[in-house]
């Protein structure tokens, strides 16, 4: 059943722009939810990342408040929200941020480590597992300089499901692909929110991903126009 994943009610964000005070995202309100693809377009420099670092609570909101399955964490620490964090949110960005040193299973394995656990067979299980579920079981050993734009970024959507997080967030994943790559990494976040309870929220630039969305919200000059459902035979 399609749940609401994560909520803002009344969302802004002031920044200093020299000596003044500049609102670039005025009063946001949205639903994200689950088995859904939500896209969030519109032009550079409108917030669309603002608003994802906020809804990822990687950015406190000026005003308004977020709610990530229906709990307010602004209230909490630093370390609680980051605790909260990790388990709870992915996040999936253009550049892949993939560690050039290490192979794509030990890539995988990062945010385990950054959870204070130790890897156990259990973990290494898991990645394998997700490795071959994206067909990727025969680049377990293999470096990030060896695999194609569209291989890294499928590296970088598992490591984000690692810790089975409901919310995955992703800042225009497909914006340095070409039209092939593009299109399966478009079709991997499609599947990932249809066969799983999850959201999936991409921001992008790109009009060939419009296509795979069930939601759209339109945003411009830190207004968020539209919340559009797409219908179904779209
Ligand atoms: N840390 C910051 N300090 C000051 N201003 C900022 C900061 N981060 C973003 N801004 C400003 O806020 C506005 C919105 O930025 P944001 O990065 O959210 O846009 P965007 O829609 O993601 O753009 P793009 O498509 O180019 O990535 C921009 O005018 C930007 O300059
Ligand atoms: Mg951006």
């Amino acid at each position: 059943m399609k749940e609401i994943v994560a909520k803002a009610v009344g969302i802004s964000k002031d920044y200093w722009d020299g000596p003044t005070l500049r609102r670039v995202l005025q009063h946001a309100d949205l639903e994200i939810y689950s088995q859904q693809l939500t896209m969030i377009v519109g032009p550079s420099g409108s917030g669309k990342t603002t608003l994802l670092s906020i809804l990822g609570l990687i950015i406190p909101p000026s005003e308004g408040k977020v709610y990530i399955q229906g709990q307010d964490l602004s209230d909490r620490s630093e370390d609680e929200i980051t605790t909260f964090r990790l388990r709870s949110i992915g996040f999936v960005f253009q550049n892949f941020t993939l560690v050039n040193a290490l192979n794509v299973l030990e890539n995988i394995l990062i945010p385990v480590g950054i959870q204070g656990s130790t890897v156990t067979p259990a973990h290494q299980q898991k990645a394998k597992q997700l490795l071959w579920q994206f067909d990727l079981e025969q680049h377990v050993h293999s470096y990030p300089e060896h695999l194609s734009g569209g291989e890294k970024q499928r590296v970088a959507i598992i490591r984000a499901l690692m810790n089975d997080p409901p919310l995955l967030l992703c800042d225009e994943p497909t914006s340095v692909l070409d039209q092939i790559n593009s299109a399966i990494v478009l079709k991997t976040l499609q599947e990932l929110a249809q066969e799983s309870n999850r959201a999936v929220v991409m921001i992008t630039h790109d009009p060939r991903a419009i296509k795979y969305a069930d939601t759209i919200m339109e945003i411009e000059n830190g207004v968020l126009k539209t919340q559009n459902e797409v219908p179904p035979d779209a």
